[in-house]
């Protein structure tokens, strides 16, 4: 048996200081989304939220992340080059709610949004869609502020359904295992998906009217 040391206490303090501003990153999107969503049943208008789910890397995934992608293992290389430590994704009901609710979150003059990624526009090859931010938002310390950068994924119910599922089917394969046909197969039940969003919101609006006019989105 290998015996190591543990690290010195301060190290853990350290590592939990560097955590700990994405956790309270994390927490103020979380609030602005609980607000919006909130508010938005209260008008009466429908909340364009189905639910939503926040993560921290932990810290194993950080550092394999790290050595994945050749960023040094020291504080400031994680942070500089790591954006996704805090993640929340959050699933909506039609297509035009995840521009809306994506609108209603980055013209925040408090959110600086950094990168958009949008595989909804412009879908992976396997079928994934889903509207990727990279927004920074000010963490409020005793002695500084600091901009944490946090992951917003945003997409509907169907697209979630896929991405969980296909997930699921890839854990622990390597893709370049799964053939050719299988791959197709996948990417067919992504557009299967996408027809039903487009279904279900062409029901909505037969019975309610347009969605809330989906606000000019820049778009990659
Ligand atoms: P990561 O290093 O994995 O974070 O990817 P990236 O920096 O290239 O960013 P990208 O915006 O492409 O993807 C970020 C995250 O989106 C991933 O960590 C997954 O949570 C999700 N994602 C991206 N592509 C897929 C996909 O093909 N299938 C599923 N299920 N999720 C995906
Ligand atoms: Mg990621």
């Amino acid at each position: 048996m290998v015996r190591r040391a543990i690290p010195e206490p301060e190290a853990f303090r350290e590592l939990t200081t560097f955590m700990m501003v994405y956790k309270f990153g994390l927490a103020e999107i979380r609030t602005k989304i609980d607000i919006l969503a909130e508010e938005l049943a209260h008008r009466g208008s429908g909340n364009p939220i189905e639910h939503v789910n926040p993560r921290l890397k932990t810290p194993a995934s950080i550092t394999a992340k790290a050595q994945r992608i050749g960023c040094p293992l020291t504080f400031d290389d994680l942070r500089g080059r790591i954006r996704d430590i805090a993640g929340i994704r959050i699933v909506c009901s039609f297509v035009s709610d995840v521009y809306t609710v994506a609108e209603m979150l980055t013209r925040q003059p408090d959110v600086n949004l950094v990168v958009t990624k949008d595989y909804i526009a412009k879908p992976k090859a396997n079928g994934y869609r889903s509207l990727h931010l990279i927004v920074e938002i000010p963490v409020f310390l005793s002695d500084q502020v600091v901009a944490v950068p946090v992951e917003v994924q945003l997409r509907t119910v169907a697209m979630d359904f896929w991405a969980s599922l296909e997930h699921k089917i890839y854990y622990k394969h390597d893709a370049t295992e799964i053939s050719a046909a299988l791959r197709a197969e996948l990417a067919a039940a992504a557009e299967d998906a996408a027809r039903l969003d487009q279904r279900m919101e062409g029901l909505h609006r037969e019975i309610h009217g347009p969605r809330r006019p989906s606000p000019a989105y820049p778009r990659e």
